[in-house]
């Protein structure tokens, strides 16, 4: 016979396969573990971790025992406890802000703190179905065996609710109205009927749901107010200094810098803090002076677009370079990042590069990289 498939991809079994991204419960499990141990405050029924734990485990944090916490979301310390209380509530969390402001990371990291699992996921599209949110059926089965339990086929929401465990909606408002209505009795009834059955699945304790939803997105499909009641907003704002953002930034890099196998620089930190500069001035449409007035691109520049143009510099350093991130480096990511439509971002950059990096003079050799960009 010829080898099968799963023997040809099998691996002695001590040798776990490298995947691309670990779950956050998987690649932060030893902090996890330290947290357990070191916490002795109450937990809600079904919690992985008292709200207190959970809370530094976000914020980061040095525990008794010398145990580093490293921080995950760099922002106001209210925020994280507003949402991680309201964990612990009847209450849903909707995680609200603009493009880039840590939403989807935010509630990865909630969920593996608090149920030990973040893979319970639907993402919400246009074409999402009531089935991704309430549950599908296995027509092999279904049609051999009449419907049963075992033909059923649960959504993540609809496990999330039978385990006690925290449930994560995707971009809520991407969902089509009528079809977001079906979370309305999953939250306020804690209960999701299967009519074809005569049963229905009661949540037990430890069940919640976190949503994120995009700003931008608003007036895509607006979430009925029946629904918004069901959830506490809290909203992710944009870092609020250059410094957090420079420190969101270089944290983040040199984590997917290591999980690319890419060495780590002499010292990004002069580049990264020039991305993060003109990313923020371009966005509040002024220099970090207060001087000049500038247009702002289309495109949103979020902290996620900075952390993306300084990992592909730093790749370019690594493969093509002396693995010194330069202005080079950045300078072609940074052009893509800022000109998304031709007509308009490209004379804005254009200005913004004459008039304001132009003259800052210990800018000259990113002065000049970005114009030979823009010139190709
Ligand atoms: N305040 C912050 N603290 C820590 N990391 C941040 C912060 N803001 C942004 N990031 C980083 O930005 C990256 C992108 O964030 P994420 O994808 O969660 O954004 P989002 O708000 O879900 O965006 P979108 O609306 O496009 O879905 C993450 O890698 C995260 O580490
Ligand atoms: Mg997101």
């Amino acid at each position: 016979m010829s080898t099968s498939l799963s023997s040809s991809v099998s691996r002695p079994s001590d040798q776990a396969p490298a995947v691309l991204r670990a779950h956050a419960e998987t690649a932060y499990a030893a902090e996890l573990d330290a947290l357990a141990a070191a916490d002795d405050r109450p937990r809600p029924e079904r919690w992985r971790l008292s709200p207190w734990a959970v809370a530094t485990y976000l914020l980061g944090g040095t525990l008794p025992d010398g145990t580093v916490v490293t921080p995950k979301y760099v922002g106001p310390r209210r925020i994280v406890e507003v949402a991680v209380t309201t964990l612990a509530t009847d209450r849903a969390l909707l995680l609200l802000g603009v493009p880039g402001t840590a939403k989807t990371w935010v509630s990865e990291h909630l969920a593996a703190a608090v149920s030990g699992d973040s893979t319970l996921l639907v993402q919400g599209t246009a074409g999402t179905p009531e089935e991704a949110i309430r549950y599908g059926w296995n027509y092999a089965r279904l049609l051999a065996e009449g419907p049963s339990r075992e033909a059923l086929v649960p959504s993540p929401v609809l496990r999330a609710m039978a385990e006690g465990k925290t449930a994560r909606v995707e971009e809520l408002t991407r969902i089509p109205a009528d079809v977001q209505d079906t979370l309305i009795t999953i939250l306020s009834e804690k209960t999701l009927p299967i009519p074809e059955l005569g049963e229905e699945v009661q949540a037990v304790r430890g069940f919640n749901l976190i949503a994120t939803a995009n700003d931008r997105d608003r007036g895509v499909n607006e979430l009925s107010s029946a629904l918004r009641r069901r959830f506490n907003t809290v909203v992710l704002p944009l870092p609020a200094t250059l410094d957090d953002e420079v420190s969101i930034v270089a944290r983040r890099v040199s984590e997917l810098g290591r999980s690319l196998d890419l060495p780590e620089p002499p010292s990004a930190l002069t580049e990264i803090q020039r991305v993060v500069t003109v990313f923020r001035e371009l966005r509040a449409g002024v220099t970090a002076d207060g001087r000049t007035k500038l247009k702002s691109p289309s495109g949103t520049l979020s902290t996620a677009e900075a952390i993306s143009v300084v990992t592909n510099g730093l790749a370019l350093a690594a493969h093509f370079g002396d693995g010194q991130l330069r202005a080079g480096d950045v300078a072609a990511g940074l052009l893509g990042a800022v000109v998304r439509d031709p007509a308009t971002d490209r004379l804005i950059w254009q200005e913004y590069l004459e008039s304001v990096v132009r003259e800052r003079t210990d800018w000259k050799d990113f002065y000049r990289s970005c114009r030979d960009a823009a010139a190709l």
